[in-house]
């Protein structure tokens, strides 16, 4: 479904460059459910800006179901955006004078439909979320969490093709994160493509299929981490 060949995203900073992404070459399969670990600074927020058409990349190319983005234009990138991507971002970016509704109707507002309709898809979605009594709260008056789930609903009330949700359990208790993870795994059966990025490698290793590996902006074999591995 998505491809990456030897995507590297650089920093320039002075006499320095910051290797973010690193030729990393990367399929994810139609369906799939795949898990991004590694430790902080190792890359993982980069890739998944790049994956989702955010960021481009310094160096190699990605490709989408055969489409290159690299070649797309300003607009066919956004198109790719709007319809064949969910985000969720480690910082939520949730409009802050937006209520939670708001917040998740907005981004409906470019893929056409009624106002009565994005009201009930936006609805619909935060109320399987467990949000239905905070849905006129804006994001100071919502908890970690809650704000983790507004991020989560307005990823997915496009029902995009491909989610992408960066650290989607990292601000939840154990009962928060296990009911986000079943309703991930749902949509997944459903055919929801997912990448996560999670450093919880117990929440990895029971939902995703897989388990990649970034180690200073490279892609490393997992298997051959740690526990007696010959890396
Ligand atoms: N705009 C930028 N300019 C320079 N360096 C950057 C920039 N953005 C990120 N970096 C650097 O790139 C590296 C990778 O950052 P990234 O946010 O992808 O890490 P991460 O794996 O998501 O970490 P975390 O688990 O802490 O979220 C870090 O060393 C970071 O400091
Ligand atoms: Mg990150």
């Amino acid at each position: 479904m998505i491809r990456t060949n030897k995507v590297c995203r650089h920093y320039i900073r002075g006499p320095q460059i910051i290797k973010a992404v690193d030729e990393v070459s990367l399929a994810i399969e139609e369906q799939e459910f795949v898990a991004v670990v590694g430790s902080s600074g190792s890359g993982k927020s980069t890739l998944l800006n790049l994956l989702a058409g955010l960021d481009s990349p310094t160096a190699g190319s990605i490709e989408f179901r055969g489409t290159t983005l690299n070649n797309l234009s300003r607009r066919g990138l956004s198109q790719y955006r709007a319809k064949s991507v969910g985000i969720m971002f480690q910082s939520f970016n949730l409009i802050y004078h937006r209520t939670a509704l708001e917040n998740v109707e907005l981004a409906l507002y470019f893929n056409g439909g009624s106002r009565g309709e994005r009201r009930t898809q936006a609805t619909s979605i935060l109320e399987r979320l467990g949000l239905a009594d905070r849905m006129g709260h804006r994001p100071a008056d919502l908890s970690g969490g809650e704000q983790q789930r507004v991020a989560l609903a307005r990823a997915l009330v496009k029902k995009p093709a491909l989610l992408f949700a960066d650290e989607p359990t990292g601000n939840l208790d154990q009962d928060n994160a296990t009911q986000i993870m079943a309703l991930l795994s749902d949509l997944n059966r459903q055919g929801l493509t997912i990448v996560i990025v999670t450093h919880d490698l117990e929440i990895a290793g029971e939902y995703a299929h897989r388990m990649v590996r970034m180690h200073y902006g490279r892609l490393v074999d997992h298997q051959s981490e740690g526990h007696g591995g010959e890396a």
